[in-house]
């Protein structure tokens, strides 16, 4: 059931200015969480997320027999061991795993269960449960791992894995790192190398992590594999913040007069920053200074000023993937700019947390902006200067980014607004609103 509780979002008290940072990379604390728990030994990790979805994972990990020690930090993100369960592999959990909210737990998961001949039942919540899993399911079947109903496009699915995966070359049908990873996860316990050849590129923590637990992997510009069978070894792993979180800081920043904000030891994974490129784009005054890696993680500074004059841009379709979950609030930016955005091959957007695209068409024009699609492009025509009517009641639909999207329109604006639902922001990034309120001057 979809929470139907209204949280006020007031306008902020000033302009937006100073340095912060945001919590933990989602991407990267689950495949800390979920590799960890494949390895052989205790692996050590730092600044993992404390959000919904992480703890999604971690419960699904330890009734599956591994052991997890993280300890929450005063910075609000946990830190400790997390001891595998390496060459014996996981234990049949005696009832079903429910990874709730979260699809990358529930995809990752599939693909790590897959060389284990156990059975288990892998559930969702309402909106998780509507979700395809097909795309996940049909490589990891050709693997030879099968799953209870055989054809099953959602959740619940029983999977039953097997010992004896085979490797396989999987054209994917979209650019999805949730898809790649699963069957790169198999693929570490398949005999021989298998390889995920994309569409265009998505985000790629998976290939440059694994390395770390010891799994060579090779990558090329739409294209990655793993070779197997290999026994992944512990590893000590720093999670650098989330883009994803940064962009909703630095997007106010280029709307609300007078801000400058820095995003500091944040993610600059390219396969992430594609909202930084859409920005500028834009005209937004906005900028990356890299200061160290986290592994082959690049982090660093990202900066955004305010922009009057921003105006409308395309965005390519192979660029998607690099922003795919940044686009509700891009089309924001969008809706105040001059001309018109047009995001082209957004399919995907359909298939999240809730229907995005459709959500974004919607709420857009209940603040007087036309948006629409095109087959799969979306299209938003700004409105320079839009002001959202006193009292407007933005619908989350059970979607953290499109709580945290229409959360700015109160923020950044003059009035009040109220957000239905707007406690699903747990998912990725709690602190969200005092965050915000932390860089107000
Ligand atoms: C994710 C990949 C993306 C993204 C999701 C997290 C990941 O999904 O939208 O929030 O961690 O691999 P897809 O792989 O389905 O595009």
């Amino acid at each position: 059931m979809t929470d139907s509780t209204l949280t006020t979002i007031n306008p902020l008290n000033g302009a937006l200015d100073g340095a912060i940072s945001v919590p933990g990379d989602k991407s990267i604390s689950h495949r800390a969480v979920l590799f960890s728990a494949m390895a052989e030994g205790t692996s050590r990790l730092v600044g993992v997320l404390d959000s919904a979805d992480v703890r999604a994972s971690i419960d699904a990990v330890q009734k599956l027999g591994a052991k997890v020690s993280l300890e929450k930090q005063p910075d609000g993100s946990l830190l400790g061991g997390i001891e595998g369960w390496g060459s014996a592999g996981p234990t049949e959990p005696d009832g079903p795993i429910d990874c709730r909210n979260s699809g990358t737990t529930a995809r990752l998961l599939m693909g790590v269960l897959a060389p284990w001949d156990i059975k288990v039942r892998i559930e969702g919540d309402e909106s998780l449960s509507k979700r395809p899993m097909r795309r996940i399911t049909a490589p990891l079947m050709m693997m030879g791992a099968s799953f209870d109903p055989a054809g099953a496009e959602t959740l619940p699915v029983t999977e039953c894995g097997t010992r004896e995966l085979r490797a396989i070359t999987y054209a994917s049908p979209m650019a999805s790192a949730q898809l790649k990873t699963a069957v790169l996860l198999a693929g570490v316990y398949a005999n021989g190398v298998t390889t995920v050849n994309e569409p265009s590129v998505s985000r790629n923590h998976t290939e440059l992590m694994l390395p770390e637990y010891g799994v060579r992997t090779t990558a090329g510009e739409r294209t990655a594999s793993v070779e197997g069978p290999v026994i992944p070894h512990s590893a000590e792993i720093s999670v650098p913040g989330d883009p994803s979180s940064a962009a909703y800081l630095i997007c106010a920043a280029c709307l609300r007069p007078g801000s400058a904000v820095q995003v500091e030891n944040v993610s600059l994974n390219t396969a992430r920053t594609g909202f930084l490129m859409t920005l500028e784009k834009m005209g937004a005054d906005v900028t990356t200074r890299t200061t160290g890696s986290a592994g082959k993680e690049p982090y660093g500074i990202i900066s955004g000023c305010y922009t009057p004059g921003l105006h409308g841009c395309e965005i390519p379709g192979h660029k998607i993937a690099s922003l795919v979950d940044e686009v509700p609030v891009l089309s924001l930016v969008a809706a105040h700019a001059r001309g018109i955005t047009v995001f082209r091959n957004v399919a995907e957007l359909r298939a999240k947390e809730s229907d995005r695209l459709q959500a974004i068409i919607d709420t857009l024009a209940q603040v007087g902006v036309d948006a629409w699609n095109e087959g799969d492009d979306l299209y938003v025509e700004g409105q320079p200067g839009l002001q959202v009517p006193a009292g407007t009641v933005f619908d989350a639909r059970g979607d953290h980014r499109l709580a945290m999207t229409w959360a700015l329109f109160g923020l950044i604006g003059n009035v009040p607004v109220q957000v239905k639902g707007f406690d699903c922001v747990e998912a990725s990034y709690p602190d969200f609103l005092s965050d915000f309120e932390r860089l107000v001057k």
